[in-house]
């Protein structure tokens, strides 16, 4: 029997350790690594071992809760923690340290705000709690309580945003925004899943998505593991096929919503929008409401990651470009909002204008 995307842990919290499962090794082998320090999870943010925006924001609030733990020990080591640290209490420097590392994991990918959003939400655990202890017990559970919170937010979405996959239909999607890319089960790539579980008779079209090829890589692995029947496409003939009629809907996750509800996903998904408005078909996105971000108010002000030149320049270790050439290799783009049909969240399925009803979707 195949089995069900609830059964991939991309991330496991111990409490002391952070598993992850080495995305950078699929779909050849399915490696984890175990994690004990801050900055090896920073590192596995950069290297995309762990990608995705809901997931890097749990690896985020993983690795400050580590990062505490290193603090606490080397407190309790050094007898005072900063000689020129007098005048603060052992409390303050603690909250020093944290504050600092926060920083450095907060700004290990710029555009996802999940991230800012998880060690946002760390941080203020840490202010609320009275002693260093209590901060790290408190952020453990945190950490744990974020990652509950987001397969939850997930089965949620996945469920109001099944509603709109009609029976029989091709969906199309981008990236990863499965089980991988998340605590479990996955936004746009979990609405799939709940879809075909619920019994409607689906197929999947799966874009490469250069130059990391997460949809080749990632998504196919995941489909693999269920009964979803998928095929893989390479990023450019996506349009071609939403004219001659083979794609009946468009499902993407986001790394960012502006108050305005403009999307930051990977690159390539602006394109998508624009020839699935031009072939009439819909085009949804699905992201929690850690996804949202309503202190930005439009999608140009979101900063844009660019990734090394190497990604684009090899294809499998063999070089597929000329050497010293120049690159750009923008890692995300903006999809204006009106070329957006919905933005599917935990709480329900949001339309225009998304300037009004992302707000009050948010502080309901
Ligand atoms: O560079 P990546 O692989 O982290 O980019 C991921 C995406 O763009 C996903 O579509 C997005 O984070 C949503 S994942 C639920």
């Amino acid at each position: 029997m195949k089995k069900n995307g609830r059964d991939i842990k991309p991330i496991v919290w111990t409490g002391s350790t952070v598993e992850l499962i080495d995305q950078t090794k699929l779909p050849n082998s399915l490696e984890t690594v175990t994690l004990t320090d801050s900055n090896q999870v920073i590192s596995a943010i950069k290297n995309l071992k762990v990608r995705g925006a809901p997931a890097i924001g749990i690896a985020g609030a993983c690795a400050v809760a580590l990062a505490a733990q290193k603090i606490q020990k080397e407190t309790v080591k050094n007898q005072p923690i900063d000689n020129n640290s007098h005048s603060l209490t052992k409390l303050e420097i603690f909250r020093q340290k944290l504050t600092s590392i926060s920083n450095q994991i907060r700004q290990s990918r710029p555009t996802a705000i999940n991230l800012d959003w998880a060690v946002t939400r760390m941080m203020f655990i840490m202010h609320q709690s009275d002693s260093i202890n209590t901060t790290v017990l408190k952020l453990n559970d945190e950490a744990s309580q974020i990652i509950k919170e987001d397969i939850t937010a997930n089965l949620s979405l996945s469920h109001h945003g099944s509603a709109l996959i009609e029976k029989n239909s091709a969906v199309l999607t981008h990236c990863n925004a499965g089980a991988l890319a998340t605590a479990g089960h996955g936004t746009a790539l979990g609405i799939i899943k709940s879809a075909w579980a619920s019994g409607k008779n689906i197929s999947v079209f799966i874009t490469e998505t250069r130059p990391v090829l997460q949809g080749a890589r990632l998504t196919s692995w995941e489909l693999s593991q269920t009964d979803i029947p998928y095929t893989l496409i390479v990023d450019s003939a996506a349009a071609s096929l939403m004219y001659s009629g083979e794609i009946s809907c468009v499902v993407v996750g986001a790394d960012r919503i502006t108050a305005n509800g403009d999307i930051a996903n990977k690159i390539g998904t602006y394109g998508l929008a624009i020839a699935a408005r031009a072939n009439n078909i819909p085009f949804y996105v699905a992201a929690p409401l850690s996804t949202i971000d309503l202190s930005i108010n439009s999608g140009d002000k979101i900063p844009i990651e660019h990734r090394p030149a190497a990604e684009v320049t090899s294809l499998l270790g063999y070089s597929s470009a000329l050497t010293g050439l120049t690159v750009q290799n923008m890692a995300f783009d903006i999809t204006p909002n009106h070329l957006v049909s919905a933005v599917i969240t935990e709480l329900g399925i949001i339309r225009q204008p998304y300037n009004l009803n992302l707000e009050a979707m948010v502080n309901s």
